[in-house]
């Protein structure tokens, strides 16, 4: 039977590295759920809609041909053919996603076609809501979390790392709006799911994350 290991927590909380890391151990699938999210919204800019115009972002939506296939072990999708993936990581689209996320319909969307992956064999999928609403019943959830200046400092190297030019400052301001965004919606907010193994990550190392993980699964 195919398993699906939840692992949800707020940005930079760790979650991309440590689910990869948890997928490669256990030979499962690598989905990262904010992609598609990330994915809606890029589609969404590169037509000229308006993000605030729930609306027109849903048609844009609608309209788009998505399809879905693993590759190097990871779960991706394509976007009426292209396949965007550095695309998904620009400031245009980390700043503009928190507002497509809250549209209920763009997260049914999201949510049943991230249900269907199960179908590609067992699976390791981070995000928010995989827990509290993708799949409740797995009984492999984890909720990731770190102080926030350590993850606004984690997510600041990252993009110092891919050549963005931005302040720490800035960082941590911008985390801190996406928390709160993300905690804050009506639809599936960021919690912890009931059930699910908090690991609080601030002072550990990532194989020691992996490692919780894995074990938690195995036993
Ligand atoms: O994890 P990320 O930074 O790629 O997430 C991008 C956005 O999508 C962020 O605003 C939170 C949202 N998201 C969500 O609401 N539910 C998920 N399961 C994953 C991401």
């Amino acid at each position: 039977m195919n398993k699906t290991i939840a692992i949800d927590g707020p940005s930079a909380s760790g979650k991309s590295s440590v689910s990869k890391g948890v997928a490669a151990a256990l030979g499962f699938i690598y989905v990262d759920s904010g992609a598609l999210y990330r994915g809606i919204t890029w589609q969404a800019l590169r037509k000229g809609v308006d993000v605030h115009d729930a609306a027109a972002v849903i048609a844009c939506m609608e309209n788009t041909d998505w399809d879905f296939f693993v590759q190097d072990g990871a779960a991706t999708f394509s976007v009426d053919g292209n396949v965007p993936v550095q695309e998904l990581r620009k400031k245009d689209v980390r700043e503009n996603v928190s507002f497509v996320a809250v549209i209920p319909e763009v997260r049914t969307f999201v949510v049943d076609s991230l249900r269907a992956l199960e179908h590609f064999g067992s699976l390791v999928m981070e995000g928010r809501d995989i827990g509290t609403k993708v799949f409740p019943d797995s009984p492999y959830k984890f909720y990731l979390d770190a102080d926030p200046e350590e993850r606004a400092m984690r997510r600041y190297r990252e993009l110092v790392a891919a050549g963005e030019n931005e302040k720490a400052e800035e960082v941590m301001e911008s985390l801190k709006k996406r928390d709160k965004i993300d905690s804050t919606r009506k639809t599936d907010p960021l919690t912890v799911a009931p059930g699910a193994q908090v690991i609080d990550s601030t002072s550990m190392t990532l194989d020691d994350v992996i490692q919780t993980v894995v074990d938690a699964v195995k036993e």
